[in-house]
């Protein structure tokens, strides 16, 4: 069975890309922080027929990271969409700076930090995209 994570996946972009990652030989491990709209997502992927494990935990600091990483365990990851993260769309004069450090949180930093530690999974990953046998991905959605 391969394992693809999706971090952000409560809502918004995370939640169709799980939608469009659906298959038989696939676990999603679906990341949010909104329990009541992750399970929606779960929910909705259910029943079009994936397999799905919920993870919730805050990534805007390393301690959630480090317990995403811990929940993730030690079997490969075949695909990551790193895509948590806070889209602020509006005119950029008109962007606060509390709004721009509340998207930095889960930002670019902690995204590598993710990454970084989650590279003992992500090396058989590494090692088949140089090999290039097999379409393992890194995705990173960010603003
Ligand atoms: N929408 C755009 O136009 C656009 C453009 C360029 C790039 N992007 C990037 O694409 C990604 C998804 O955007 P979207 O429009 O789908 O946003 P969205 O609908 O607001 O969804 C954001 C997702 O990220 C999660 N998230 C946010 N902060 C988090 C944190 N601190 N810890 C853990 N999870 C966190 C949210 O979880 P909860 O809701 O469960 O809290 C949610 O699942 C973002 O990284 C964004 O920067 C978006």
């Amino acid at each position: 069975m391969k394992r693809y994570l999706i971090t952000g996946a409560s809502r918004g972009i995370g939640r169709a890309i799980a939608m469009r990652l659906v298959a038989p030989d696939v676990m999603l491990l679906l990341h949010g922080r909104d329990t009541v709209a992750l399970a929606e997502t779960c929910r909705t992927v259910e029943k079009s027929g994936g397999k799905t494990t919920k993870l919730i935990h805050d990534l805007a600091n390393f301690r959630g990271i480090d317990n995403l990483v811990a929940e993730v365990g030690h079997k490969p990851i075949d695909l990551l969409v790193n895509n948590a993260g806070i889209a602020v769309v509006k005119p950029f004069a008109e962007i606060t700076h509390p709004t721009f450090r509340a998207a930095d949180a889960a930002g670019l930093e902690h995204r590598q930090y993710f990454v970084h530690r989650s590279k003992d999974r992500l090396s058989k990953l590494e090692r088949v995209l140089r090999e290039q046998v097999c379409p393992g991905r890194i995705i990173h959605c960010h603003s």
